[in-house]
Order: C-alpha cells, then sequence, then structure tokens
C-alpha cells in the first residue's frame, strides 16, 4: 500500500533527473550550514591525517538530501561510494561479501539503516570498529570462525527516524548529523540552480512561488519545478514566472504552504473525525488507507514544523493553527463539550 512515491521502492530510487542534479562538492551543497561545516572540519582532518573519514549517519525526513550528502563526502576524499538499501541484505554473506570487496578508502552508503535484520547489524559492529569479520565456515561441531581483515573504509548510515537505531549501532559511527528542512531562500537557490542545470527559464519570482510550497525539502522543489515547466511551456511562453507556478501548483492542489491532499485529508481525518485527537497513528492510516510509515515519515514531519500537528504520547493532536488553516473552529461546540 504505498500511495505516495516517495515510499515506493520502485520510483523513489534512481530518478535520472533528480541523480543529474546532484551537486558533486561540499561547496555546491546548499543549506545544512552546520552539518556542511562540521564535515567541512572532519574532511579536512581526515585528508591532512592521511586517514579515512569516520563513520557518519545522517538522520532527517525523506527527500533532504542524505544519499547526496554521502556521495559529496565520498567526492571530497576522492573515493567511490558504493550504495545499498538496508532491506536488500537478507544474509549475513550478502554484507560479507560488500565488506571485502570495498577497496582502502571506499564509502559504503546504507541507506534505511534502521531496517538491517539483527544479525546483519551485529556483524556491521566489528566492521565498523575493528575493520575485522567474523566468517563462519562450515556447520556443526567443524564449523570455524574466520577472522577476515577489512580495509580501512567509511560507512555512511541514513535513516528517517534515529529513534529506530539500536544504541550499539549508533555508538560506533563518529559523527551523528540531523538534516533539517530548508529555508525559503536556500530552496529559491536551489530552484534557480536546477533551472539552469535543466535549461528551464525560471524567473526570480517564479522560484519563490515554488520554493514556498516545497515544504523545506529539496526534491520536492526539484519536482515541483519539473510541473512548473510543463505548464509555462503548454500554456504560456516557457518562462516560469510567479502567475505561472501558481497557477500550475493549484492545478496540482499544491496549496499555498504546499500541502496537498494527503496532507489535508490528514488534518481533516484528526480535525473532523477524531475532534482534534489525541488519536493513535494506526488508526489514522486506517481511516486514509495509508501506510503508517508514509504517514510517519513524509506527511507528519512537515506539519509539526508549520506547528499543525503535536505528537503527545497519548497520540496526535490538531493544534488551533491546524483548525484556523482547515478553516473550522477548534472549538467543538455545546454538543460535543
Ligand atoms: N539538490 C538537492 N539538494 C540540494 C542541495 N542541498 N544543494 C544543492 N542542490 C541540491
Amino acid at each position: 500500500m504505498h500511495r505516495h512515491p516517495d515510499l515506493d521502492p520502485s520510483t523513489s530510487q534512481e530518478d535520472p533527473i533528480e541523480y543529474s542534479l546532484r551537486p558533486q562538492r561540499l561547496q555546491e551543497y546548499i543549506g545544512q550550514i552546520k552539518v556542511k561545516a562540521r564535515l567541512d572540519i572532519a574532511l579536512q582532518a581526515a585528508a591532512k591525517r592521511g586517514d579515512v573519514l569516520d563513520h557518519v549517519l545522517l538522520f532527517g525526513p525523506p527527500g533532504l538530501g542524505k544519499t547526496t550528502l554521502a556521495h559529496v563526502l565520498a567526492n571530497e576524499m576522492g573515493a567511490p561510494c558504493k550504495v545499498i538499501q538496508a532491506p536488500a541484505l537478507e544474509k549475513k554473506g550478502d554484507l560479507a561479501a560488500i565488506l571485502t570487496n570495498l577497496e582502502a578508502g571506499e564509502f559504503l552508503f546504507i541507506d534505511e539503516i534502521h531496517r538491517l535484520s539483527a544479525p546483519i547489524e551485529e556483524m556491521l559492529y566489528s566492521a565498523m570498529e575493528d575493520r575485522k569479520l567474523d566468517i563462519l565456515i562450515g556447520q556443526g561441531p567443524s564449523a570455524q570462525t574466520l577472522k577476515v581483515d577489512l580495509r580501512p573504509f567509511t560507512l555512511v548510515g541514513a535513516t528517517t527516524r534515529a529513534g529506530l537505531i539500536s544504541k550499539p549501532l549508533h555508538d560506533r559511527f563518529g559523527m551523528v548529523h540531523r538534516l533539517e528542512f530548508y529555508t525559503r531562500a536556500e530552496l529559491a537557490i536551489i530552484a534557480g540552480r536546477s533551472a539552469e542545470l535543466l535549461g528551464i527559464h525560471l524567473a526570480t519570482e517564479g522560484a519563490e512561488a515554488i520554493a514556498r510550497r516545497s515544504r523545506g525539502t529539496p526534491r520536492i522543489c526539484n519536482r515541483l519545478l519539473r510541473r512548473c515547466r510543463d505548464y509555462a511551456e503548454v500554456k504560456g511562453d516557457g518562462t516560469i514566472t510567479m502567475a505561472s507556478a501558481e497557477a500550475c501548483l493549484k492545478l496540482h492542489e499544491v496549496d499555498d504552504l504546499g500541502l496537498d491532499s494527503l496532507d489535508r485529508e490528514y488534518l481533516q481525518a484528526i480535525c473532523h473525525k477524531h475532534r482534534g485527537g489525541p488519536v493513535g497513528l494506526r488508526t489514522l492510516a486506517a481511516a486514509l488507507g495509508e501506510d503508517e510509515g508514509a504517514l510517519e515519515d513524509l506527511v507528519e514531519p512537515y506539519l509539526m514544523q508549520v506547528g499543525f500537528l503535536d505528537r503527545t504520547p497519548q497520540g496526535r493532536k490538531a493544534t488551533d493553527a491546524a483548525y484556523a488553516y482547515l478553516g473550522v473552529a477548534s472549538d467543538p461546540g455545546p454538543l460535543f463539550r
């Protein structure tokens, strides 16, 4: 049940246009100023010592550039980067084969690292800490453990939920960085950069109109940019202006805050069906016919960021601002008091 394209493995991973827009160097990477400053020091220090970069854990909502940043780090170190989705690692042998084949200094990016199975995660501990791998050969009483030395490497792990990472795994990362939603100004710069790379005519006000509706997320910004290009080419002279961007995004039911129909349905479910909450995630997911993970990763973080949603131990609660946005009063009226 993947209604949302960002959670559908067949569409979210290898978008060739998204790939072509990826910055290659830290200098080109827009936003995430604090994370960049810390990484810059770590990169320079590692290079100065002739050492590999420490293992890095990146967390934050989808679309903020975790994969991009992993490639940027590898590029900065002049090293290749292998990419793997955690659920694709089914057997310990899968990980053993990857780790033993890594070249000295190579980067291994494990996406969705919170989804590793326990035996594979345990295998990573000694690989990360001591660059050693215990490989069991044979079965029964004649089984033997073979200790294999690994070449120095950097593991970059990415997760949308830091809370789901076990403590032993978390503790083996030398750096843990949280990516934050981008500001409108940063997104306008990203839109301008992408437009230039794709040969799209984008007016300053058009970039601002897109940035404002991108929910703090470059992936959404780049997607909206392409829809606005289509619209401008069909309905106008090909230049994305403020008016054409606004008309296009209205057509796609993206509102002035960037909320789409799923965001609105989610808020309506809490406010109307559950009188503002608290309501459990599972109940909301069932009401919307949506997967809990999609709501948790793609819908809730931005609704919390804009102050429409509170996550409490009792469940999800809509704020007064959410009611104001939906155009209804938060007071349920005398019948419900
Ligand atoms: N494209 C997607 N994310 C980006 C970023 N942070 N900087 C530059 N271009 C991007």
